[in-house]
C-alpha cells in the first residue's frame, strides 16, 4: 500500500544520480503536483560510503548496500542508476519480485536480460521503465510505446551514442585527436564507466536492440546485431568524407523487410551525405529518424548523454511510476507481443560503400583492383587519391579511394579478399557504407 507520500529507493549516485537527486529536490512542487502525490528519497545506495557527495544528505540516508532498499517495505519505487550488468541484474530482479516499480536507465542491462526481465514484469505485473536507456533527453521510449503505437515501422536510422559524436564531431571540427576528444566526452559525463562500449559501437548496440524491441515487439539477443565502432577512423577518412560531400556518423541501422520476413539491425561507422539532416547533428547531441507506415517520416533530436538530459529521461518515468503505482492493474511498461523476427547476417545487407586503400605507388593499381570489383560485379561510381607518405625503405605509397554503387557486403568482402592479396595494397582498406536515407539526402 503507498502512503501519502510516496517512498523513492535511489540506487546509484554518480552522474546520473546527483542529476536526478537534484532535481528530485530543485522540482519537487513542480512534480508533486503533476505526480498527484508528494514523495520523499528514502534511501541511496552508493558503493563507497567514505566518497565526497556534490549534494547534502540526512544523516543515515547513504548505504552500500542495494539490498537495504529492496528490502525496505516502505519504499515504492527504485531508480536504478548503478550501470553494469552483474549487480544491476540482482538488483532489478530482486527489486520486480518484491513488486516494486524499477526506473533504469541500463541499456547494457536491458540488452543482456531484457527477456528476462520483461516476461517477469509482465507476469508480476510490476512496471520496468527505460526511458533513459535510449536516446538521453530524448523521448524516444515513450514515443515509439503512445504516440506512434499504430504504425507498422519501416526503418528506424539514427545517431544514438553522444560519446562517439562527441569524438567524431570534435576530429571534424577541431581537429582533435581521437584520445583528447575521448577524454573530454569522459569529464564531461557522457561516456560509460567502461568508455570501450562508446567507441566499439556497442553502447549504440545496445540502445539500438532497444529501439528494435520497441518497434517489433519482442527482445533480440545482441549476437543478432552486426556492429562496428569508431576507433579505428582515421582522420584522412573525414577529409575524403568531406571532399566527398560526406560527414561520418556512428548510426545505427533498423530496417524492416516485409518481403523477407527479417530485419536489418546494424552499428557502423557511415559515410552520410551532407545534404541529410543526421550529417548535421553535432557534439552529444543525438538524433533518431523513424519511418513508419501510417506517421511517414519523424526525426527526434536532443542531447543524446549527460547529468541533465538523462535526469529529465528519469524522472518522466519516475513520474509515470509515481501515477501508475497508486493504479494497480494497469501500467505502461513494456509488453513483449510478438515473435522474434530473423536478423539479416551483415553479408546479406546491401548499401553503396567508401572503401579506402593504402596502396604502393607504381602503374596499373587502379586497374588491377579495378578488375576485380568487376569480377564480383561490384560497379565503381568514382575514383579519387591522395599523395601518401614513405615507408621505412623509403618507399612511396599513396591512398586511393572507391566510391562503389550498391552491393551486396559478402560481395564485397570476398572481392577485398582477393584484392588484398594484390602485392600493391599495403594492410587492410578501410570500408564504410554510404547510407541513403531519404529525407533530403
Ligand atoms: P556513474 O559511474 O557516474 O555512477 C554510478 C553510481 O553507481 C555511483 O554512484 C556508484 O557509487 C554507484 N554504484 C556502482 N556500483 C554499485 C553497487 N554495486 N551498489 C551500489 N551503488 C553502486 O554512472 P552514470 O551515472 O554515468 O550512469 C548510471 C547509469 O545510467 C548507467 O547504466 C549508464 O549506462 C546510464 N546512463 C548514463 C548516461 C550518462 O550520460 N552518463 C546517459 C544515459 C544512461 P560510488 O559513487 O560510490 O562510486
Ligand atoms: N555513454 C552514453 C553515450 C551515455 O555517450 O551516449 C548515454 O546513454
Amino acid at each position: 500500500m503507498i502512503g501519502d507520500r510516496l517512498q523513492i529507493g535511489l540506487a546509484g549516485l554518480g552522474t546520473v544520480g546527483t542529476g536526478v537527486y537534484e532535481a528530485l529536490l530543485r522540482n519537487r512542487s513542480l512534480l508533486e503536483a503533476r505526480a498527484q502525490i508528494s514523495y520523499e528519497v528514502r534511501r541511496i545506495a552508493v558503493r563507497d560510503l567514505g566518497k565526497p557527495r556534490e549534494v547534502a544528505l540526512e544523516p543515515g540516508v547513504l548505504t552500500d548496500d542495494w539490498r537495504d532498499l529492496v528490502e525496505d517495505e516502505k519504499i515504492d519505487i527504485i531508480i536504478e542508476l548503478i550501470g553494469g550488468t552483474r549487480e544491476a541484474h540482482e538488483l532489478v530482479l530482486a527489486a520486480l519480485k518484491a513488486g516494486k516499480p524499477v526506473v533504469t536507465g541500463n541499456k547494457a542491462l536491458l540488452a543482456e536480460h531484457g527477456s528476462e526481465l520483461f516476461r517477469l514484469s509482465q507476469e508480476r505485473g510490476v512496471p520496468l521503465y527505460f526511458e533513459a536507456s535510449c536516446g538521453g533527453g530524448i523521448p524516444i521510449v515513450q514515443s515509439l510505446q503512445t504516440s506512434l503505437i499504430c504504425n507498422r515501422v519501416d526503418s528506424i536510422v539514427g545517431i544514438i551514442n553522444g560519446t562517439s559524436n562527441y569524438i567524431l564531431t570534435a576530429m571534424e571540427k577541431k581537429g582533435l585527436p581521437f584520445h583528447e576528444a575521448l577524454e573530454e566526452a569522459r569529464m564531461l559525463g557522457y561516456a560509460e564507466a567502461d568508455p570501450t562500449l562508446d567507441i566499439n559501437g556497442w553502447d549504440a548496440a545496445h540502445k539500438a536492440l532497444i529501439l528494435a524491441m520497441l518497434a517489433y515487439g519482442t527482445p533480440l539477443s545482441p549476437d543478432k546485431v552486426a556492429v562496428r565502432g569508431i576507433e579505428s577512423i582515421d582522420p584522412v577518412d573525414i577529409q575524403f568524407a568531406q571532399q566527398l560531400g560526406y560527414t561520418i556518423k556512428l548510426l545505427v541501422v533498423i530496417k524492416r523487410h516485409a518481403n523477407q520476413k527479417a530485419l536489418e539491425l546494424r552499428v557502423q561507422p557511415s559515410f552520410v551525405p551532407q545534404t541529410h539532416l543526421l550529417s548535421k547533428v553535432e557534439g552529444v547531441f543525438n538524433a533518431i529518424a523513424v519511418s513508419g507506415d501510417i506517421v511517414g517520416e519523424t526525426i527526434f533530436y536532443g542531447r543524446g548523454a549527460g547529468k541533465n538530459p538523462t535526469t529529465s529521461a528519469v524522472l518522466g518515468d519516475v513520474v509515470l511510476a509515481m501515477r501508475e503505482c497508486r493504479l494497480p492493474d494497469y501500467h505502461t511498461g513494456f509488453h513483449p507481443y510478438a515473435e522474434a523476427m530473423r536478423v539479416l547476417p551483415a553479408q546479406e545487407t546491401v548499401t553503396p560503400y567508401y572503401v579506402r586503400f593504402r596502396v604502393k605507388d607504381c602503374h596499373g593499381v587502379i586497374a588491377a583492383i579495378s578488375a576485380l570489383f568487376a569480377r564480383y560485379d561490384i560497379g565503381i561510381s568514382a575514383i579519387t587519391s591522395r599523395d601518401g607518405a614513405d615507408d621505412e625503405e623509403g618507399k612511396h605509397w599513396n591512398y586511393l579511394v572507391f566510391m562503389l554503387y550498391e552491393c551486396n557486403f559478402g560481395q564485397l568482402e570476398s572481392s577485398l579478399a582477393e584484392i588484398q592479396r594484390l602485392g600493391t595494397v599495403l594492410g587492410e582498406p578501410m570500408v564504410l557504407s554510404i547510407e541513403r536515407m531519404g529525407m533530403n539526402d
